[in-house]
């Protein structure tokens, strides 16, 4: 029997893999600049990270964690019928985002010593989800995302939320093709009267509303501006907006991020019910989405302020913010906006034999030209030369070296430029040398030394 990756998850083959290598490479040169560095976390963390840092009510905690139990612990759960017995540090979940592992680890390590600078960190993975698969909505999908903790400043916020449209921008999201969506979610002096005015709303309009947004009317009030329900987004469009109701630290707070936005010429569109699935944020709140794909999975990245989440997982209090954005989400933007490159291997160079005789001078060449660093191909299959030219245009050889036994006789090989299709010989071993001693950025002719006499 043969199976199929499980539902919601793709295989990254080459193509795909280099897309992502590419996405990676893009973060690790920009988020340089901004002074982040790379970290990892493990896949998965001792639930109550979850459960506390990202909140019990949520759906990403509620309903799409996946559980992860070892064998020995499973079969005692069956055995007993329950898993009640379970210790704390034996219950855990994939991680289903990358925020609070992140600020787990920051705390276990003391990162952020009192006074220090900010933690500045960034992450590339695999986040886990049990939602319902569909296109741009999987069940494995690959974040990348950067925290910084340490900063209650508003140009932490602003330099944040700039450095992610710079992401977009350099892996070639056309600007006119997403929209940067802010909003301030308060925090804990001005936020709790908040909700307790969308909470009365709902109720006032209880028997309009789903059964999912009544539930939520206590736990998660703020929830229900995201129900795609049309009655409730009728109700919730009259609902009490948050900027309206900000303390005066929030609001200033608010009003110097977007300050910093506009000088900075990043265009942003206010939006009053951006709540965001996660409890752990305070204060600013953002999101991109793309306007060239389905509503439904165009959010290509989001993040915000989380003032609290320190403490929730035990830390002193630690002030952070960050964002995470959807890899897959992004390639999904960049196809619908006829953006995507595509991502094609390559190789500096093809050594292509004419017959066997000449193979371990052939060899010889490759192995000199891969210690200097250089991507080097040859044939392993005795192909014949035409068959090797053909996997040269495959890789996008850029030079192919023809080793023949006549040439050799004189000490020298074919070059053919596999752009222009020009063909000149060049002596092997100078060529060698030069090869050997490589340090430019491509290979051209003067990578390969004129002929030797005779
Ligand atoms: P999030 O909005 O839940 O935030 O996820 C960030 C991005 O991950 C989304 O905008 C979307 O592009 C992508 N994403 C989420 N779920 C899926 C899925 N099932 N399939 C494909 N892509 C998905 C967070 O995860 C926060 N940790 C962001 C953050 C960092 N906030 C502060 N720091």
């Amino acid at each position: 029997m043969a199976y199929n990756s499980p539902e919601g998850t793709v295989d990254l083959l080459p193509g795909a893999a280099r897309h992502w290598r590419h996405a990676q490479d893009v973060a690790a040169r920009l988020f340089s600049a901004y002074g982040y560095d790379f970290m990892e976390t493990p896949i998965f963390e001792q639930t109550e990270v979850f459960t506390r840092g990202i909140g019990e009510a949520t759906d990403v905690v509620n309903k799409e964690m996946f559980v992860v139990r070892s064998g020995e612990n499973y079969r005692r759960s069956l055995e007993a019928g329950t898993d009640a017995g379970l210790k704390g540090k034996s219950r855990l979940s994939l991680r289903p985002e990358g925020t609070a592992g992140v600020v787990r680890a920051v705390v276990q390590h003391n990162l952020v010593e009192q006074g220090a600078t900010p933690a500045k960190l960034y992450y590339a993975g695999p986040m886990f989800r049990a939602e319902r698969p569909q296109k741009g909505r999987l069940r494995e999908f690959h974040q990348i995302g950067a925290e910084c903790l340490g900063s209650t400043e508003p140009t932490a916020d602003a330099e944040m939320i700039i450095m992610l449209v710079r992401f977009y921008e350099k892996m070639g999201i056309p600007a006119s093709d997403m929209t940067l969506y802010v909003n301030s979610m308060g925090d804990e002096r001005c936020r709790p009267a908040y909700r307790a005015m969308v909470r009365d709303h709902i109720l006032s309009h209880a028997d309009e509303m789903c059964e999912e947004c009544r539930r939520r009317a206590d736990a998660n009030p703020l929830r229900a501006f995201d129900c795609k329900n049309a009655a409730c987004a009728h109700v919730m469009a009259s609902a009490p907006r948050i900027t309206d109701h900000l303390c005066d630290d929030c609001r200033s707070h608010y009003e110097a991020v977007k300050s910093y936005l506009d000088v900075a010429g990043i265009a942003y569109e206010e939006d009053p019910t951006l709540v965001r699935g996660l409890d752990y944020y305070t204060r600013t709140v953002f999101e991109v989405q793309s306007n060239a794909i389905d509503a439904a999975q165009n959010a290509i990245g989001g993040g915000g302020r989380y003032d609290k989440l320190a403490e929730t997982v035990g830390g002193r209090p630690t002030p952070g913010l960050g964002f995470a954005l959807g890899y897959e989400r992004v390639m999904l933007a960049l196809e619908a906006s006829g953006a995507l490159a595509e991502a094609s291997p390559y190789v500096d160079l093809y050594v292509a034999c004419v017959d066997a005789t000449v193979r371990s001078v052939a060899f010889d060449l490759v192995r000199t030209a891969r210690d200097a660093g250089l991507r080097v191909e040859m044939d392993h299959q005795g192909k014949s030369l035409k068959s090797q030219f053909k996997a040269a245009g495959k890789m996008n050889a850029r030079k192919v070296i023809v080793v023949g036994p006549d040439e050799l006789e004189h000490g020298q090989v074919v070059v053919r430029d596999m752009v222009t299709h020009e063909e000149r010989t060049a002596s092997i071993e100078q060529s060698k040398q030069l090869l050997s001693r490589f340090s430019g950025d491509v290979v051209d002719d003067s990578t390969f030394a004129a002929p030797t006499q005779g």
